[in-house]
Order: C-alpha cells, then structure tokens, then sequence
C-alpha cells in the first residue's frame, strides 16, 4: 500500500529522467576516465561492459521491483520484506552517507572550475603542467575547496527542500539533452587535436597484457558507482515509480544512457590526454587537468568551459539529490522526523564529512587508513566494497529470498509486459551474480585465481 501522502512520480519519461539523472554524474565524466586510464583503457572498456550487462541489469531491475512494490525507502523495503534481511537497507544508509563524503568535494570543485571559466581565468590554464599546478594548489587549499563543498551541500539541500517531484524531476528533464550534445561535440573538437586518435585507439582498442584481479575489482565497482545500483538508491527511487512505470524500459534506458555518457566521456578525455601529453594514469585530477586544454583549443574557449562545467555540475546534482534522498527518505520514514529536520540532519552530517575529506587532500594527509587519506578511502571502500558487496546480497534476496510472483508481477508491470527473459534473469540473479562478485572479491583478496 502506498502511503497516502507520499509523492509519486509522473509518466514514464520522468521515471526514465530522473533514474538517469543520479546515474549519469561524476561517476561517468570525472570517475570513469580516470579509472578507465589507470586500467589500460580498450580491455577495460570490454570488461566494464561485460558488469554492467551480467551485473548491472539483474540488480538494477531488482532493485527496481523492491522499491516498487513495497513504496518504502530502503531500510523500510527489506524489513516490510523480510526482516532478517533488514540491515541490508542500513548498507544503503551507510554507503550513501560515506559516497557523498566524497562526492560533496569533487562537485565543489565543478563550482571553482564553473566560477574560473566565467571570469575568463580559465584562458590561463595554457599547459599540462600549469593546468596540474593549478588544480593541486586549488584541492590542496585549506579553505577555497571546502567553501565550494559547502555551497554545493547547500545547493543540493535547497533542491532537496523542495521535494521529491518538483525538484528532482524538473532539474533532470532540463538536463540530459543538453549534456549529451555538448559531449558529442567536445569529443569531436578533441579527436582533431593533434595525437587525438592515439588517444582513442587507447581506448577502443584492447590490451589485455594490462589486465590484472584488480582490473575486474575496479571495473566491477564502477559498473556499480556508475549505475548507482548495490546501495538502495533505486530502491528509493522507484519507491515513487507508480504502477504505469515500466520497469524494464526505465531500466534498460537508464544503463544505454548511462554507458553512453561514460563512452563519449572517454572519447572526449582520451584523445585529449595524448595530445597534451598527459599520462592516461594521471588519477582523479585527470578530467580536470585535461578539459581547459580542450577547451583553449577553442573559439570562445571560456564560453564553452563555463556551459560544460554548468552541465558537469547539474549532472552532479542529479545525482547528489538522490543519495540525499536515500537518507533524508530513511530518517523521514523510519525515524518519525519531519521531512524538512532529516533533510537538515543529512545536509550537515554530510558536509562535515565532506570537509573532512576535502582537508585529506591537504593539511590533513598524513592521517591514511590502509595507506590511503580519507578521500581515496571514502572512494575505495564504497565503490570496490560496500556497492559489490550490496550487489551480492542483493541478487541473493531477488533470487533466493524474494517471493518469484512478486518479482514477475513487478518486472512484467502486472502483467502487462511480456517478460520473455524472465527465467535468465532468475538465472542471473540466482547463480551468476553472486558466483561472479564472489570470484572478482576472492581473487582480489589473492585467495582464488584460475
Ligand atoms: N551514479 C552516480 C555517478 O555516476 O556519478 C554516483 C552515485 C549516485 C552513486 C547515487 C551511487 C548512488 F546511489
């Protein structure tokens, strides 16, 4: 039963809009490149592939039908399920929480790069090694970057406030469209940069002498980070699908858009890093070292920088608004706080762990966990972790626990969709997920290697 006043979404097109919008973010401009490089490029691009169809789609559509049927946020879906099952949806508290610990800071630093294109310094950035210079002073400043994270805390929490349906779904309709063509269009500027091609014969073309465990880990995760699946997001999120939704189209939407930006993403970075001499393992300062150059290649070059690092940072949005929702939702449905305290409670908790981790890049590197400062850890122990991981018990409840009516009731729109798969997905969810996520975890861990 839904309850009575909770929102519901519109048609189909804004189901679609709004599940893309918290996919497709940093994960796909900032974070895939990035990873992509330091795998290899072309064999990783392959593997990457391989998740999102054999991993992403089950998990998807069952966090789809989890949300949809039960109309509760994620902690409220598993225990109205099956409440052995319940610390499940507190996976998803826990890894939403930590995710925008880091998320809050690398979308703060789209704001800094927004705000210098505007004002025309971005002309400045006239080489790799300025460009790196520049981005190194910026995050490793005790206080420019945490200013932004907290503008962007507050951005997020402003739209937040507003409420599910007018601020979620007017802020993703507006912004997808215009992303993708401006994508098309960087990418076509950076493949005529001299040494372009190199760069996209990196990407599309495979070298599997650099495939290592870790490559699977990495490619996994991001499959995971990129589709915004294994934490409960989508569980919320179709938790305000109505019954006209269709839960296979949206799904199937959502990861050909999803895979697509992070594709055209690489073919805009790629071409980019060998023309300017970069090198492709550069790490998280990849994306932004490598776009001013693109972008002082071009007529009007601050104009063009300011309208993609304005798109970079709607794109943000989308997809900081949903992680929000996750525990704003939680703390709202589960913990009796008004709507507008647990919006507060997250917006401040958030940003606090936020600052911290804007600070490890800095003044605060020394303190490591494991080696690694509090935002790589952040950025690790979710995405290579706590999602897989997610994921894994995810597939499990679908396949084992999950009534198989109310999975087909809900993967079939009651019925109405034809469902022609639907024992492969069972397949999938029951052996073939867990059996993979459990190797690409063993094998990492050095512990099963064929
Ligand atoms: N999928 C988003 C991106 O690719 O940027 C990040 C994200 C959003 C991860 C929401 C997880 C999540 F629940």
């Amino acid at each position: 039963m839904v309850e009575k006043n909770r929102a519901t979404l519109g048609g189909r097109l804004s189901a679609v809009l709004v599940a893309a919008g918290s996919a497709v973010g940093l994960g796909n401009i900032w974070r895939f490149p990035y990873i992509a490089g330091e795998n290899g490029g072309g064999a990783f691009l392959i593997i990457y592939i391989g998740c999102i169809l054999l991993l992403g789609i089950p998990v998807l559509l069952s966090e789809f039908a989890i949300g949809r049927h039960t109309h509760k946020n994620s902690v409220g879906a598993y225990r109205s399920l099956s409440k052995p099952w319940t610390p499940l949806g507190y996976n998803s508290v826990i890894s939403s929480l930590l995710i925008l610990g880091f998320y809050f800071v690398v979308s703060g630093w789209t704001l800094e790069y927004f705000t210098t294109s505007v004002s025309g310094a971005i002309a400045e950035f006239t080489s790799s090694a300025v460009n790196a210079e520049k981005f190194t002073a910026f995050t490793t400043n005790p206080l420019r970057p945490i200013i932004c994270t907290i503008l962007f805390a507050l951005l997020t929490h402003i739209v937040i406030a507003l409420g599910v349906q007018k601020g979620i779904e007017r802020s993703s309709k507006l912004l997808m469209p215009v992303l993708f063509v401006m994508l098309i269009v960087l990418a076509v500027r950076s493949i005529m940069m001299p040494n372009g091609v190199d760069g996209l014969r990196f990407f599309f073309s495979p070298d599997f002498s650099k495939v290592t465990g870790k490559t699977f880990l990495d490619a996994m995760g991001q499959a995971f980070f990129s589709l915004s699946i294994g934490l409960g997001c989508m569980i919320t999120y179709s938790s305000y699908f109505n019954d006209r939704t269709n839960l296979q189209k949206t799904a199937y939407n959502v990861i050909a858009l999803d895979t697509l930006v992070a594709v055209l993403s690489g073919m805009v970075i790629f071409p980019a890093v060998f023309s300017v001499g970069i090198e492709p393992t550069a790490g998280p300062s990849l994306v932004f070292v490598t776009l001013p150059s693109i972008f002082n290649t071009m007529t009007f070059g601050p104009l063009w920088s300011a309208l993609f690092f304005l798109l970079l940072i709607l794109a943000a949005l989308t997809s900081t608004i949903s992680l929000h929702e996750v525990l704003t939702a939680y703390l709202h449905e589960e913990r009796n706080l008004s709507r507008t305290k647990a919006a507060w409670v997250v917006t401040i908790v958030t940003t606090l762990l936020a600052c911290a981790s804007s600070l490890s890049l800095g003044a605060w590197s020394d303190f490591r966990i494991c080696g690694l400062n509090l935002f790589d850890s952040l950025d690790f122990v979710t995405a290579n972790i706590l999602l897989p991981l997610g994921g894994f018990f995810t597939s499990i409840f679908a396949g084992w626990v999950l009534n198989r009516s109310i999975l087909r009731d809900e993967v079939s729109d009651h019925g109405s969709m034809k469902c022609r798969l639907f024992g492969l997905l069972v397949m999938l969810l029951r052996y073939v997920c867990p059996a993979l996520l459990l190797w690409i975890f063993l094998y990492n861990l050095g512990l099963f290697r064929l």
